[in-house]
C-alpha cells in the first residue's frame, strides 16, 4: 500500500476539496504548505472546479506550524501558501472542526469564507510559545474583527469556541457537523458564483475606526504589564497589531515577520516550547501496556469533607462528574458541604460562575455517611486527616465495599502509599493522588506509584487527573514524593539565609523579579506558618540531626501564623492583604543569630536565587537517581503547575541546564564544604557534571 498523501485534492462536481491529512493534529509539517499550494493551483486550473473547500482529516482542521521546526533551518518558499489562498481566482471555504490554531487559523483567515462545527475552537496561541503569529494573523484578524478584539485574542492565546467566534465575526456560518465534508460542499456550492470575492486583507472598516482611537495600544500594554512581566512576545503581538492599523497590508506583513523572527530563538520562546513538550512527555508512562486504554470515570467518591476533600469533590463536579462525599460524622459532613457552597458562592459573587452553573455543580455532589453508599464509584479518593492509623482503617473499609476494578487513591502528602495498599487485598489498584491546595484550583495532580501499584492503575489515575482538568505527573513513593520533596530544600534555605542576614522582603523581591507571582515568604503567610511547624516538630523528634529552623518556629510560638493572625513574615493592616515589612521579624532574626553565634552578612540577589534553586536542583537529582521520577522535565512540569514557577523560564531543571551541570555541581560542592551534610551533592549531579551531560538527558539509575 502506498503512503497516504499529506494533502489530497479531489473534485466532487464543481467543488475541489483540499484535505490536509497529517496526523495527529495536522500541524504544518514538511510538505503540508506545498500540498496546499499545489492543490489550489489544480483547482484554479481545472475548468470544472468553481469553488474549493480546505478541510482537515482526522480530529482537527490544522493545529498550526510544526513547533518542532522552530529554531531550525526552514525551507525557503518561493510562494507563500497564505498568499496563494488569498489570490485564488475561485472562492475557497475553510471547513473547521477540532482546532484551527496559529498557522491553522491563519490559513483559514486567508480563505474567502470560514465555516465550523459547533465543537470547533479557533485561536492564535503563539504567545504561549513565546512567538507571535507569523502567517498574517496579526494583520488579517484585526481587519476582520477589529484591533481590540484581535489583540485580546492574540495576547491571551485563548481558544475561542466556534459559536463565540461566529459572534465575533471570525466564522461565517456554524454547520451541524454531522458530516462536515458534505455540509461544507453544500455551503461552497451556494457561494460559488458570488462576486466580488470577500478577502480579509481588503477590509478597511475596523482599521479606519481604530485610527480614531490612538490610545488603544498603550492601554493594552498597560493592562498586561503585571501578567506579561519579563516577557517580550505579548508586547511584540501588540506592536504587530498596531502595524495592521498604521501600515498598508503588505508592509504590515513585513513588520509581523520581522517581529516574529526576533522572537523565534529568544530564551523565552525556547523555554515555552520546552514547557509545551514537557507537558506532553509527562503523560507518557515507560513500560505501560500499549493496548491498555483507560475509560473515562463516570462516578467518583471522596472520603473526608475537610478543605481538601471538598476541593477534590469540586474538581469532579466542575467537569460534570457526579461525586459522593463521605464523612461518618454528620456535623463534619454538613460543615464540609457548607464550605463547598461558600466557595461556589464566592465565585458567583465575583462573576466567574453563574448561579445556574453553581446549582448544577452542587447537585453533582452528594453527601453520604455510609461506606456502602460509595461501593459502585469508578474511583475513590481518600482525603482524611494525615494519620496512618486513620488512613489504614479507611482503606480496610474501602477494600470491603468498592467494586472490583475501582481505582483506590490516597491524597496523602507524605505518608508512604504502600502502607495503605498493604491493608487491602488489591494493592495493585492503590496509588497516591496528591492534590495541591486549593485542590479545585491548582493544576498539579501528582500520581504516586507504590511498590505494588500496577502500571494500568498508574495510567488510569493519570487519566482521572486529565479528565478533571489537571496536569498529571508520576512520582515514586517517598517522603514528600517528587514535587514537595524537590521544593523542601528551597524552603529550608530561605529560612536559613535569614539567620545569616537576609530579610524576607529581600528574598521575596528577588524571587518576584525572577518571575514568581508572589514571593515565597508572602506565600507562606497565605498558607499559614503553622503547617510546616508541626511537620518540623515531628521530624525533629524523629531525627536528632534535624536542622531546626529557629526563626519560623519562634514566629509561630509568638502567635504569628500568617495572614490569618494579622502577622507572620509580614505585618498586615486589618482587612488588607498587603504585606508590610515588620521590625519584630527583624529583631527575632537578630536574636537567633546572636544566640547561635551566626555572623550577619549581606547577600547579593544572585546568591539568593542560586542558593534557593540549586538546593532544589540537587534534591531533584537525588529523586531522579532513586527512580522516584521518570525524567527531569517531569520535575519541571511539577514546578510549573504546583509552585507558580515562571513558565517562560521553562522549569527548575531547564533553568539549571542554562547554567550547566558543571557549574551547578561546583557550587553545590562548595556549599557542602561550607554548610555541611544538607548540601551533599547527589551522585547523579556529580556524574552529569563529570560527563558534561545536561539535566534533561539524566536517566534514573533504577526503574520506578
Ligand atoms: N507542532 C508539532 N507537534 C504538535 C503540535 C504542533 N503545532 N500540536 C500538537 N502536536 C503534537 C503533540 O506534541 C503531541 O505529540 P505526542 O503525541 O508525540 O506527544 C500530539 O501532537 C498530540 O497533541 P496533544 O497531546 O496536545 O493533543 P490534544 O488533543 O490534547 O491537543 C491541541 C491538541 C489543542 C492542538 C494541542 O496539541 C496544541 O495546543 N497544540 C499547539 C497549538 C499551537 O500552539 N499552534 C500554534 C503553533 S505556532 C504557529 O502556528 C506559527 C504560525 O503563526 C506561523
Amino acid at each position: 500500500m502506498s503512503e497516504p498523501e499529506i494533502v489530497r485534492f479531489e473534485v466532487e462536481g464543481v467543488v475541489g476539496i483540499i484535505t490536509v491529512d497529517y496526523p495527529p493534529v495536522n500541524a504544518l509539517g514538511p510538505g503540508v504548505r506545498e500540498g496546499i499550494i499545489a492543490s489550489v493551483d489544480k483547482g484554479n486550473a481545472d475548468p470544472a472546479v468553481k469553488v474549493m473547500v480546505l478541510i482537515g482529516a482526522g480530529r482537527s482542521f490544522i493545529a498550526g506550524a510544526d513547533i518542532r521546526m522552530f529554531g531550525k533551518p526552514r525551507p525557503v518558499y518561493t510562494r507563500v501558501s497564505y498568499d496563494v489562498l488569498d489570490e485564488s481566482r475561485k472562492p475557497i471555504v475553510a471547513a473547521i472542526h477540532g482546532f484551527a490554531l496559529g498557522g491553522g487559523l491563519e490559513h483559514a483567515l486567508a480563505c474567502n469564507y470560514r465555516v465550523a462545527v459547533p465543537s470547533a475552537k479557533v485561536g492564535l496561541p503563539e504567545v504561549l510559545i513565546g512567538i507571535i503569529p507569523g502567517g498574517g494573523g496579526t494583520q488579517r484578524l484585526p481587519r476582520l474583527i477589529g484591533p481590540k478584539a484581535a489583540m485580546e485574542m492574540i495576547v491571551s492565546g485563548r481558544h475561542v469556541p466556534a459559536e463565540e467566534a461566529k459572534v465575533m465575526g471570525i466564522i461565517d456560518a456554524i454547520l451541524p457537523g454531522v458530516d462536515l465534508r458534505h455540509e461544507a460542499i453544500d455551503f461552497a456550492r451556494n457561494i460559488a458564483a458570488k462576486r466580488p470575492l470577500p478577502r480579509v486583507r481588503d477590509r478597511t472598516d475596523h482599521v479606519a475606526q481604530a485610527k480614531a482611537d490612538p490610545g488603544l495600544f498603550d492601554a493594552m500594554r498597560k493592562s498586561i504589564a503585571k501578567k506579561a512581566r519579563n516577557q517580550q512576545a505579548p508586547y511584540h503581538a501588540i506592536a504587530s497589531v498596531e502595524a495592521a492599523v498604521a501600515q498598508p497590508f503588505d508592509e504590515g506583513i513585513k513588520t509581523e515577520w520581522r517581529l516574529f523572527s526576533e522572537l523565534e530563538t529568544s530564551d523565552e520562546a525556547k523555554a515555552l516550547r520546552y514547557a509545551f513538550f514537557a507537558e506532553r512527555e509527562v503523560a507518557k508512562i515507560p513500560g505501560a501496556p500499549k493496548d491498555f486504554k483507560p475509560q473515562s470515570v463516570k462516578s467518583a467518591a471522596v472520603i473526608g469533607a475537610g478543605t481538601m476533600g471538598g476541593g477534590i469533590a469540586m474538581s469532579f463536579a466542575d467537569v460534570g462528574i457526579p461525586v459522593k462525599v463521605l464523612e461518618v460524622a454528620r456535623d463534619a459532613l454538613d460543615r464540609g458541604m457548607q464550605r463547598v457552597r461558600d466557595n461556589y458562592a464566592t465565585s458567583v459573587k465575583r462573576g466567574s460562575l453563574s448561579q445556574t452553573e453553581m446549582d448544577a455543580r452542587l447537585a453533582r455532589i452528594q453527601p453520604v455517611e455510609r461506606y456502602e453508599d460509595i461501593g459502585d464509584a469508578d474511583v475513590v479518593i481518600e482525603a482524611v486527616f494525615e494519620r496512618i492509623d486513620i488512613k489504614k482503617d479507611v482503606f480496610t473499609k474501602l477494600d470491603a465495599v468498592m467494586k472490583p476494578g475501582a481505582l483506590l487513591l490516597t491524597n496523602s502528602s507524605a505518608i508512604d502509599t504502600d502502607i495503605m495498599a498493604n491493608v487491602t487485598k488489591r494493592p495493585g489498584d492503590v496509588a497516591g493522588a496528591h492534590f495541591f491546595a486549593p485542590a479545585n484550583v491548582m493544576k498539579l495532580f501528582e500520581v504516586v506509584k507504590g511498590t505494588k501499584t500496577s502500571l494500568e492503575t498508574i495510567v488510569s489515575a493519570m487519566k482521572v487527573g486529565r479528565d478533571i482538568g489537571k496536569i498529571s505527573a508520576v512520582a515514586g513513593t517517598c517522603d514528600g514524593f517528587a514535587a514537595n520533596r524537590s521544593r523542601a530544600p528551597f524552603v529550608t534555605e530561605m529560612m536559613l539565609m535569614l539567620e545569616e542576614g537576609a530579610l524576607p522582603e529581600q528574598i521575596d523581591k528577588v524571587m518576584v523579579a525572577f518571575g514568581y507571582p508572589i514571593g515565597p515568604f508572602a506565600v507562606s503567610d497565605m498558607s499559614g506558618l503553622d503547617i510546616s511547624y508541626d511537620t518540623r516538630k515531628r521530624r525533629a523528634a524523629a531525627d536528632p540531626n534535624f536542622r531546626k529552623l529557629h526563626v519560623p518556629d519562634r514566629l509561630v510560638e509568638m502567635g504569628r501564623k500568617g495572614q490569618k493572625t494579622g502577622a507572620g513574615w509580614y505585618r498586615y493592616e486589618k482587612g488588607d492583604r498587603t504585606p508590610h515589612p515588620d521590625e519584630v521579624v527583624k529583631s527575632v532574626i537578630a536574636d537567633v543569630a546572636r544566640e547561635f553565634g551566626i555572623a550577619q552578612r549581606t547577600f547579593t540577589d544572585d546568591e539568593i536565587l542560586r542558593r534557593l534553586l540549586y538546593a532544589s536542583v540537587n534534591e531533584a537529582c537525588k529523586i531522579l537517581e532513586e527512580g522516584r521520577a521518570y525524567r527531569a522535565s517531569d520535575i519541571d512540569v511539577m514546578w510549573l503547575h504546583g509552585f507558580g514557577y515562571p513558565r517562560y523560564r521553562g522549569g527548575l531543571m531547564f533553568w539549571a541546564d542554562g547554567i550547566g551541570t558543571k557549574e551547578v555541581y561546583r557550587q553545590v560542592a562548595e556549599w557542602h564544604e561550607r554548610y555541611g551534610a544538607r548540601w551533599k551533592p547527589s551522585a547523579l549531579l556529580k556524574a552529569l557534571a563529570e560527563s558534561g551531560t545536561p539535566f534533561r538527558e539524566a536517566k534514573p539509575k533504577v526503574a520506578m
